[in-house]
């Protein structure tokens, strides 16, 4: 019924509507006003304000389609001859970016408008993956094609094709034009964003479909594409004729400005002038533009980053000089070091020593706990010599002995890497308030042990090691309350770096031999003599200059011995003990300690004796040679290394001084006698104290 019914009704509305349903010609300089009205559009295609049909925009994977409203009779029904045709349109492709944009567009004559189920990208919104190539299809296609699609053998991304119920075209050909008079074809760029004006002419006479382009008004004399083809099997009697266009993952905005059509004859050629203009390429620009700026801000933003990343580098990673990869396996890494300590943060700091601070640290590989001692050092050639000292010293081992792991350096700050102790040191025990009073015992085997450690570096090691800086600050107690002697040799890189215009004597008030400040030679006998006074406050739990003290009691060695010689030796020894102490190893210790703090090195005993007399292996004499006899000369006992800084600059006051370096050494535990910059004090201080 339905197929008796059609050819009846198409009949009555050729006879009511001829004129204009069938109107075989037609001009659209632009789509504005009524014109527009006789236009379908579908998908996302939209007529612009200026006139312009607009069949996609810049989205990624969406279809548009314009056609004429009005289906046109191709084939003659009875002959099944299809009539010929032509058509002219101007067109326009600007890419998402330039260049680069998809899919394309097609001069299209279907059976339908809505070409329902038709895809974008690469289908053009002209056909789906299910009908391709399917000849019930009924559609025909001049595609403009600006992406190469393999899968339809596309010969490039800038091509003409003419497709037949298909997308992959029977005819191709790269987009060019002849211009006018020249006989060569000149390469067009479809995507250029320029007005382009086509000609499609199809001769039913002889079956040829010509193709032609040209960026102006006029039409060239040669066509690019001219193929032989039979349309009266691809068309129905009515089809509908207009344009599909895509874009897929890259997006073109596909404009058309005017078109002409014309069924047997030639279609009107389009003045381009008068045909709405491309929007400016203002876009194109504008995508231009933002382009430009997107790619200036991220190359600044890389260089930037880039720039930060070397500076970042050139800070962490400091330039290793071949020395000291030569020093080998005990170098760390300053990124490790840093890691380790979570950048050297307050929260991880131990304390300061008297050549730097101390962080807690924890080896990120081997999750070693450890401390790591950072030392500023503005002198590099003092540092590369005792680097290689400090690379041979962390060859010692011993039990007593704070183990040296390794060493960093970076730029001028030298990082020394030592087995954490998590009792700390020592002079946290004795002095002032301790919140933990070691006992005899303990006190006795922290010296004992500390005294081993000192023998190993003096003698027992194939090289003699002078610590230079012994004290309590420096003996570190592990977790089972052994002395560990740490910083041995550090001592050295003071002197190392110290201007040679100044004699920097190094050491602390109290444990620095008289010899030193004149001789500046450190010996074996100069640690015997800090460790005479470190046996000393161990035994009476306090310093070995006291400001606090009574006058009489200032100087720890010289109270001792005053003691001794009132035969009250035991007077001196550390109240907070409760008189619980061995007094046999208490009056020894004290002993030592007195014969250690001799002014004269000769008169105090060797590193080896004074272990044998801790040990009980001999045993002490019964009378001692006073402590402050210096060459013969009679003088103040520990006040002698004073009294010599004082006889180099005359007037000066010991009291004064003494106060002065108590306060620096409550402060910092460590002081830098500078021979040269002692304060000049009065006499008179000096008489009252004499
Ligand atoms: C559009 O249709 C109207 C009538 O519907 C007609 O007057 C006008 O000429 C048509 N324009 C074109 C370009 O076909
Ligand atoms: C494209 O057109 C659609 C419909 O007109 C609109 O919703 C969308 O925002 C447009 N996209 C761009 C990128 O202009
Ligand atoms: C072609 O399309 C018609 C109608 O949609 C369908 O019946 C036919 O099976 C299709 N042929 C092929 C080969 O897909
Ligand atoms: C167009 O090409 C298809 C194959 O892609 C072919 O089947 C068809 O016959 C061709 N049509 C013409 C008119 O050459
Ligand atoms: C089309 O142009 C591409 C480059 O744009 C070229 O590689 C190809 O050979 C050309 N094809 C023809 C048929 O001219
Ligand atoms: C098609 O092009 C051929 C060769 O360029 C030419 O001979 C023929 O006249 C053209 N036909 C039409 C209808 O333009
Ligand atoms: C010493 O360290 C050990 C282990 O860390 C701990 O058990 C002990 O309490 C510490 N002793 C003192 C006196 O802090």
């Amino acid at each position: 019924m339905a197929k008796q019914i059609t050819p009846t009704l198409f009949l009555i509305l050729f006879i009511l509507l001829s004129r204009t349903v069938f109107s075989d010609e037609f001009v659209y300089n632009g789509f504005n006003g009524v014109e527009a009205s006789n236009l379908t559009v579908n998908g996302i295609a939209q007529i612009l304000k200026s006139g312009a049909l607009k069949l996609t925009n810049e989205t990624s994977r969406v279809v548009g389609h314009a056609f004429y409203k009005n289906p046109i009779k191709f084939k003659n029904s009875q002959s099944g001859k299809v009539s010929s045709f032509s058509t002219a349109f101007a067109f326009g492709i600007v890419p998402e970016y330039a260049k680069l944009g998809g899919h394309g567009f097609a001069f299209t004559i279907s059976r339908t408008k809505e070409m329902k189920g038709a895809l974008p990208s690469q289908y053009l919104g002209l056909l789906s993956s299910s009908n391709i190539g399917n000849f019930s299809n009924h559609v025909f296609a001049v595609e403009f094609d600006t992406v190469q699609d393999f899968e339809f053998g596309d010969i490039s991304d800038n091509h003409v094709g003419i497709d037949v119920n298909d997308l992959k075209s029977n005819a191709s050909v790269n987009a060019s034009y002849f211009s006018e008079g020249s006989f060569s074809k000149q390469k067009l760029f479809l995507q250029s964003g320029k007005t382009i004006q086509a000609w499609i002419d199809y001769d039913s006479s002889r079956n040829v479909l010509n193709v032609t382009l040209s960026l102006s008004s006029t039409k060239p004399a040669f066509s690019i594409l001219s193929f032989p083809l039979d349309l009266s099997l691809v068309f129905e009697e009515f089809m509908y004729v207009g344009f599909s266009a895509s874009t897929g993952l890259l997006a073109s905005s596909h404009y058309i400005f005017g078109w002409s059509f014309k069924m047997n004859g030639k279609a009107q050629s389009l003045d381009l002038d008068s045909l709405p203009a491309l929007p400016k390429p203002k876009k194109d620009q504008t995508v231009l533009i933002v382009a430009t700026t997107i790619s200036a801000v991220v190359f600044l933003v890389f260089g930037l980053v880039l720039a930060l990343y070397v500076i970042w580098k050139i800070k962490n990673i400091d330039v290793i000089e071949p020395w000291e990869l030569e020093i080998g396996p005990h170098r760390f890494s300053y990124k490790e070091l840093k890691k380790a300590t979570r950048g050297f943060r307050d929260k991880e700091l131990l304390g300061f020593g008297g050549f730097g601070r101390v962080y807690k640290g924890t080896l990120p590989k081997t999750n070693t706990v450890v401390a790591v001692k950072r030392i500023h050092h503005e002198a590099k050639q003092g540092l590369q010599e005792f680097v290689s000292e400090i690379a041979t010293i962390g060859r010692l081992r011993h039990r007593n002995l704070v183990q040296l792991l390794g060493w960093c350096r970076r730029r001028g700050d030298l990082l020394l890497v030592y087995d954490f102790m998590p009792n700390g040191s020592l002079d946290k025990y004795i002095y002032d308030e301790p919140r933990f009073t070691l006992t005899w015992d303990q006190r006795f085997k922290v010296i004992k042990g500390v005294a081993s450690g000192l023998l190993y570096l003096h003698e027992e090691w194939e090289q003699t090691v002078i610590h230079r800086d012994i004290k309590a600050g420096n003996v570190l107690l592990d977790s089972d309350m052994n002395g560990r002697l740490g910083d041995f040799g550090l001592a050295k890189l003071y002197e190392h770096g110290a201007n040679p215009s100044t004699t920097r004597v190094v050491g602390t008030l109290g444990y620095l031999a008289p010899e030193l400040t004149k001789i500046g030679k450190p010996t074996p006998s100069s640690d015997v003599f800090a460790f005479g006074a470190l046996l000393l406050e161990v035994a009476c739990g306090r310093r070995p200059v006291e400001a606090k003290a009574l006058p009489e009691e200032l100087i720890l060695v010289d109270w001792v011995w005053d003691k001794w010689k009132e035969g009250a030796i035991l007077e001196v020894v550390d109240s907070r003990l409760n008189g619980e102490y061995d007094e046999m190893e208490a009056i020894m210790v004290l002993k030592l300690g007195l014969m250690c703090s001799n002014n004269t090195p000769s008169k105090r005993p060797s590193t080896r004796l004074v272990v044998r007399y801790l040990e009980g292996e001999v045993t002490l004499p019964e009378t001692l040679a006073a402590p402050d006899e210096y060459d013969g000369k009679k003088g103040g006992t520990s006040g002698m290394e004073l009294e010599d800084l004082i006889d180099s600059y005359p007037s000066s006051s010991y009291f004064e001084k003494v106060s002065t370096w108590s306060s620096a050494y409550d402060g910092e535990g460590d002081i830098d006698i500078e021979a040269n910059s002692v304060t000049p004090l009065t006499d008179s201080g000096r008489e009252d104290n004499r």
